[in-house]
């Protein structure tokens, strides 16, 4: 298999059985909710692997112990509307982060993304680490939408989360943006003829909200 050098697979034997559980066909929303939600918590620890530390010291009961704090912000981003199904297991982990959707369908007939809603400021300060998520990175044309939006307002050090992604999708990213590192809880090999990840899980939208 090609090896892309910005992509990061969390192979975690607990993140391949949920991953298991989400593909099957008999999962139901509640269910699929909650196995997204899960899964997206070990995807944010596993990208937070290469952030930056300061040092501080806190008081414990019995002494001064050194501990560390995050140097950056972060902003979690995602995008609608798949995406709001792994806010809740991102902000779980990182709660002190500011939330800011990004709107993106795509096309069904042309596969690009439609962008409907982006309110985000000029500038993104460059102490902050946004990290994008959506569950479902497919032919890569919402990812590359997204960074795109975010690089515009001048953000540096973008991280992409999704929950699949498909081998073309990533290298179609990674192709604009060699610098933006991909997590991602499984790999697959297709993209179907209507842009759908084979094997995949579906439409993780109508999976998540019962449409
Ligand atoms: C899905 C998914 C991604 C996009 C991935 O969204 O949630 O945003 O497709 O495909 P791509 O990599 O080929 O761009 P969809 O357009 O179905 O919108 P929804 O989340 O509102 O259902
Ligand atoms: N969007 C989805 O929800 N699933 C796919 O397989 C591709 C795009």
């Amino acid at each position: 298999m090609e090896k892309f050098n910005n992509l990061f697979i969390c192979d975690n034997p607990l993140v391949k059985v949920l991953i298991t559980e989400l593909r099957d066909i008999n999962t139901q929303s509640v269910k699929f909710r909650r196995l997204i939600r899960e899964i997206s918590r070990y995807i944010v620890y596993e990208s937070l692997r290469d952030v930056e530390l300061t040092s501080i010291e806190v008081k414990t009961p019995l002494d001064l112990a050194k501990g560390y704090k995050f140097s950056n912000k972060f902003i979690l981003a995602p995008i609608l509307r798949a995406g709001l199904s792994m806010i809740d297991g991102a902000i779980d982990t990182l709660t002190d982060s500011q939330i800011r959707h990004i709107g993106l369908y795509r096309n069904e007939e042309t596969l690009e993304p439609v962008e409907y809603y982006v309110k985000l400021p000029d500038n993104i300060p460059d102490n902050t680490i946004v990290i994008i998520m959506d569950p479902m990175l497919a032919t890569g044309g919402s990812a590359i939408s997204a960074i795109k939006t975010f690089k515009k307002r001048n953000a540096k050090n973008i991280k992409y989360l999704s929950v699949i992604a498909s081998i073309q999708g990533v290298k179609n990213v990674l192709e604009n943006y060699p610098d933006i590192k991909i997590f991602t809880g499984a790999l697959d090999n297709e993209l179907n003829r209507n842009g759908y990840i084979v094997p995949g899980l579906g439409d993780a939208g109508d999976r998540c909200f019962g449409t």
